[in-house]
């Protein structure tokens, strides 16, 4: 639906989209798009069966047959609940490495921007404002610099029983930024009418707080509805 606004949340790995994704949203009482989980459910699925992710149209298949619910925390492949796998970093890794692929991303889209509907979206990404949403009233991104990120994403991952190396991070973080940022289809970078925040010394409450500022000065959030 058109008419539903979306704020789009661009940005690295680990700088904080998905967690500002779902505190903006809570608080203005909209839902949320996750959508590098969709790109990490086609890495698990293509993983599991044994797709070769060098074969495009394979891939593609297995995104566009994916039988996936969000629920809360909870992410359900064909009725398993897979929201810890999918935040393995081999996942990650191998999401970022079939997401060049253009019939992938194709695949991707329409299941992306039928989310797109109720009172409001935020969506978080990496092609949210440039290619998914591009009329989105209002576009975030989201940066801060590899050493906060590597030290955000540890943290996470031994928070959730991972095992994780600072200096390993570090280094395939470094990796996958720049194969998101130099790939020729949607890479990584900011919509021409993006609003970069850089948090690297910003707390998750004062980084919500200045999403939500920005949205209160857009005309869009006086009529809830596109101008
Ligand atoms: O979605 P993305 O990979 O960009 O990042 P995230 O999973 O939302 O955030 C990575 C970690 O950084 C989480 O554990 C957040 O709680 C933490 N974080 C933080 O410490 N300070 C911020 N300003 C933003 C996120
Ligand atoms: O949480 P984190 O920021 O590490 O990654 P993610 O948002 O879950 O995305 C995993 C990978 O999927 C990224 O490294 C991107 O290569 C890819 N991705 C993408 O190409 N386009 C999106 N809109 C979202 C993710």
């Amino acid at each position: 639906n058109s008419q539903t606004p979306v704020i789009t949340i661009d940005g690295p790995t680990a700088s904080g989209k998905g967690t500002i994704a779902h505190r903006v949203a809570q608080v203005l009482g909209w839902s949320v798009l996750d959508s590098g989980a969709l790109y990490r459910l086609s890495a698990l699925a293509c993983l599991d069966r044994g797709v070769d992710t060098a074969d495009e149209a394979a891939v593609a298949a297995v995104a566009r047959e994916l039988d996936v619910q969000f629920k809360g925390e909870h992410v359900l492949l064909e009725g398993r609940d897979v929201a810890a796998r999918i935040r393995d970093e081999e996942v990650g890794n191998l999401a970022s490495a079939i997401a060049p692929q253009m019939p992938l991303r194709n695949a991707l889209l329409a299941r992306q921007r039928a989310f797109r509907c109720g009172p409001g979206l935020v969506a978080d990404g990496r092609d949210m404002g440039t290619v998914v949403f591009p009329d989105a009233p209002l576009k975030i991104f989201l940066e801060a610099d590899v050493a906060a990120r590597a030290e955000r994403r540890c943290k996470q991952l031994k928070e959730k029983g991972f095992s994780a190396n600072l200096a390993n991070l570090m280094k395939d973080m470094e990796a996958r930024d720049h194969r998101d940022r130099t790939r020729s289809v949607a890479p990584l970078c900011p919509a021409l009418d993006a609003n970069t925040i850089d948090s690297s010394t910003l707390s998750i409450d004062e980084t919500v707080s200045a999403v939500l500022d920005l949205w209160s000065r857009t005309p869009e959030s006086k009529t809830g509805t596109r101008a």
